[in-house]
């Protein structure tokens, strides 16, 4: 099949979250079942020097945006299994950052109009249109509306119902060359938004793993766009995220301080060399819990700022944390930090070499989340061995099982309610267990076994793409 995905960003060449990763991943494992995988891609301003010294121009063309016509030009890079191409604007990309613009409505408006133009510059006539999150909702909208002529069927991924794309209502006349009978799909609450008009218009909508999608349903994770979910349900499903595991390898990751596998003494030595660049108390018998996220509330970190200061006076452990984000949580965390120097570090920055060394050192990884379509950290955690301990919602509930002590099944620690002395109390659960080598070697054999490729859900989506096609040749007879 010819599938053309299309995406507002993709590792390595432009991240702000985990959707970089799977817009990376999941083509790549998809090429592998023998199908034609494009990406199309706004061309940010942060590409990577050595592969935008590789990138070849096929060709310029104008895109109409509001009453004036703008460049496009059309830069493609070839990797061994995917082909991606960048649509340059240097006016409406080249930005500090690609989203929370004043003018995210025109940009990615400019970003669909110009998509769909780069098809037929390249003569591309895909069987799916794969598109994820709100920087594309337009897309199926557009299709639907007749602008794009070939028979193609689309599937729009959530990766996080929270973000939309929420605009006022004038942009549909402005910018959106639609008839004024499409309005409906788009408009939500007297704005237009871009999300609906996905969740309306795609053939198929998807999101990153089941337990997320029947949250979703209802209204305390549907955001307000439940109803359209609901009714069509039967065209909604939830495919779990894996990670690309050549790209997180504990054997063969160059950040890693001492490569290691399936091997605790190895992880040990890590946890030790972390301790000395932090300055922490050095022993590799205390246990280290990790925490490497987005600092917002969403993540669950009212949680954790609720008990962490009691949790380090009252438990013999040492707790690193990374990530930027909201002010409020940066000071909390700095404060506590400073209060227990030998124990606990705030790391204030992202830093991905870094990060990697954390998951190799820590022998926890703490993830209370509210909620989470799918999340990626608990998967990198389990590679390199580190146990998550993880609140039960969404991708976390359908990749972490808690670890029973009678049956000896499970690979992490997880608590249901959004309750911080949950949190604690499972978290003195599992130091309780780290000290008990039958329990704690179960828990690692289990975390070995743990499936984190992509090979299984790519399956999922191929199984989509086969029976929407089908259908358009059902369509055709
Ligand atoms: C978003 C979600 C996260 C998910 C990721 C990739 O960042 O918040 O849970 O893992 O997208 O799908």
């Amino acid at each position: 099949m010819n599938i053309v995905m299309a995406a507002s960003e993709c590792a390595p060449y432009f991240k702000t979250g985990g959707l970089a990763d799977v817009v990376a991943a999941l083509p790549k494992a998809l090429s592998k079942k023998d199908h034609t995988l494009t990406v199309i891609l706004p061309k940010h301003r942060f590409l990577p020097s050595d592969i935008s010294s590789q990138l070849q121009l096929e060709g310029t063309f104008d895109v109409w945006v509001k009453w004036r016509k703008q460049y496009c030009g059309l830069f493609s890079y070839e990797t061994e299994s995917v082909k991606f191409y960048f649509l340059d604007n240097e006016y409406y990309f080249n930005r500090a950052q690609l989203y929370g613009e004043v003018d995210d409505a025109e940009r990615y408006t400019f970003f669909t109009h110009a998509f769909f133009q780069a098809l037929e510059h390249l003569n591309l006539v895909p069987d799916i249109i794969h598109c994820h999150d709100w920087q594309t909702g337009l897309i199926p909208a557009y299709i639907k509306a007749g602008v794009y002529k070939e028979p193609v069927k689309t599937v729009f991924t959530i990766h996080n119902l929270k973000y939309q794309g929420i605009f006022p209502s004038t942009i549909f006349h402005e910018l959106l060359h639609l008839d004024a009978v499409h309005i409906g799909g788009l408009e939500l609450n007297g704005a237009i938004n871009f999300m609906k008009g996905a969740l309306v218009h795609a053939d198929w909508v998807t999101t990153v793993s089941p337990t997320y999608a029947h949250e979703i349903l209802n209204p305390y994770f549907g955001e307000g766009l439940e109803k359209f979910l609901l009714e069509r349900q039967t065209s909604v499903s939830g495919i779990v995220n894996g990670i690309d595991e050549e790209l997180y390898n504990p054997s063969s990751d160059l950040n890693v301080s001492v490569p290691y596998s399936r091997n605790y003494a190895g992880k040990k030595e890590n946890k030790r060399i972390m301790q000395q660049e932090l300055d922490l108390a050095i022993s590799t018998d205390i246990p280290m819990f990790a925490l490497i996220s987005r600092l917002v509330e969403d993540k669950g970190l009212p949680l954790l700022t609720q008990i962490l200061d009691e949790l380090l006076r009252t438990e013999s452990i040492q707790v690193v944390i990374m990530g930027t984000g909201d002010p409020h949580f940066e000071e909390a965390f700095q404060t506590i930090s400073n209060n227990h120097p030998n124990s606990c570090r705030f790391i204030n920055v992202f830093h991905e070499g870094l990060a990697h060394r954390l998951y190799a050192a820590s022998d926890f990884f703490l993830m209370p989340s509210r909620f989470e379509p799918c999340g990626l950290s608990q998967l990198i955690a389990l590679r390199y061995e580190s146990i998550p301990i993880v609140r039960e919602t969404g991708g976390l509930k359908d990749t972490i099982n808690p670890y029973n002590e009678f049956t000896g099944e499970g690979n992490g620690f997880s608590f249901t309610n959004y309750n911080a002395y949950d949190f604690l109390h499972i978290i003195r659960y599992a130091i309780h267990l780290y000290y008990q080598p039958a329990h704690w070697n179960r828990i690692l054999k289990n975390v070995y076994k743990t499936k984190l490729n992509w090979e299984h859900s790519a399956t999922k989506y191929e199984e989509i793409y086969y029976t929407l096609t089908k259908n358009i040749h059902e369509e055709e007879l």
